[in-house]
């Protein structure tokens, strides 16, 4: 018998209160950096983001958005047997944020638990593999979440980059199932692309070598995400001989508006058939694509049977997708 695999849960969480334009574009200019709500909301759709404070970790927000998660699913921590946790900025070096999450959910059963690092393509990655896993027979039942402090590793003087992100979580319960959920997934880098957004920092005999804050080539990234994201759809509907026409929703990474739009005209889908959180959330790299399953399931959009098209691309450069049917 063929196992499939099926989402049974959705949860997410985002630390504190949103901090809008207005607010963040008068906080940089008490550094003399110049701003505007006009700016970042032409250029980006983003009208606030939420900032963790400095006590708050990766693994505290993944473990709200998992218990949220698991709530929904109807499971007990100790009834999942695989963690994967994606993001790019852990609580640590090491332990893994996953196995952190695993101690913070009191999960004594062994289950497996390690990061994935593949930036804003982290949570497509991580879905895929857990999908495997399951398919596999080895695990029956995982929790995937993007998780990311992405506040952390910004450079807020670098006015091109600060007002992009932010930080959340998203998480969800993947089931082995005798009826597809999960149709096809997609999974692409090319390193060689590794410098247009990166954070080029090592930690080296307790000091760290050099710039630990995030460097983006914002048009080279824009320009790249929208060819991208129109081949790997592409290719995830042809693989399960889906159509566009066929797709209820697309969930893209939510990086900017204009990259949402583009995607969308390019695959020939119409606008409203997009789950757009950025304007909300900003960009919270492998933790965007979860909130905005989450938060679409929770307000109604997304119903139980709807085909859903989740796709992202981020740092390495990385891109992959993933076909379901919710
Ligand atoms: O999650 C991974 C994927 N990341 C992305 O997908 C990001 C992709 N890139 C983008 O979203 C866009 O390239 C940005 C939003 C980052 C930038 O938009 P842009 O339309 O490409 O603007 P730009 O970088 O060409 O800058 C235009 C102008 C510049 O001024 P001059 O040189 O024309 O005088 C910038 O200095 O806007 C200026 N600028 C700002 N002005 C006010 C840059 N940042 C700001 C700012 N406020 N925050």
């Amino acid at each position: 018998m063929t196992i499939f695999s099926r989402i049974i849960g959705t949860g997410s969480y985002l630390p504190g209160s949103p901090v809008s334009n207005l607010q963040l574009a008068a906080d940089l200019a008490a550094r003399g950096i110049t701003t505007s709500d006009e700016w970042i909301t032409e250029r980006t759709g983003i009208r606030a983001r939420h900032l963790a404070p400095e006590s708050v970790t990766c693994s505290d927000l993944a473990l709200e958005a998992s218990r949220r998660a698991l709530a929904a699913a109807g499971k007990a921590p100790d009834d999942i047997d695989l963690i994967i946790l994606a993001t790019s900025t852990p609580d640590l070096v090491f332990p893994s944020a996953a196995a952190l999450l695993q101690d913070k959910l009191g999960i004594k059963n062994g289950a497996a638990a390690f990061d994935v690092q593949a930036v804003c393509s982290g949570f497509v990655y991580a879905l895929t593999i857990a999908e495997k896993f399951i398919r596999s027979g080895s695990h029956h039942r995982a929790l995937v979440v993007g998780a990311e402090v992405f506040s952390r590793i910004l450079d807020w003087n670098d006015r091109g980059t600060c007002v992009l992100f932010g930080d959340g979580a998203g998480a969800v319960v993947l089931e082995a199932s005798e009826v597809p959920g999960i149709l096809s997934t997609a999974l692409h880098a090319d390193g060689s692309y590794n410098a247009i957004l990166s954070v080029p920092g090592q930690v080296c005999g307790g000091r760290v070598i050099g710039t630990p804050l995030l460097q983006m080539e914002g048009q080279t990234v824009f320009k790249f995400a929208v060819k991208v994201l129109h081949e790997v759809a592409q290719e995830v509907l042809a693989q399960a001989g889906v159509t566009i026409d066929q797709v209820d929703w697309l969930i893209p990474h939510q990086a900017n508006i204009r990259i949402l739009h583009s995607t969308a005209k390019k695959l020939g889908l119409p606008a409203e058939r997009v789950i757009i959180t950025v304007e909300q959330h900003g960009n919270t790299s492998a933790a965007s694509i979860p909130l905005a399953l989450d938060e679409a399931v929770r307000s109604g959009k997304i119903r139980r049977g709807d085909m859903l098209l989740l796709e992202g691309v981020g740092g390495g450069f990385t891109w992959g997708a993933a076909l379901l049917k919710f």
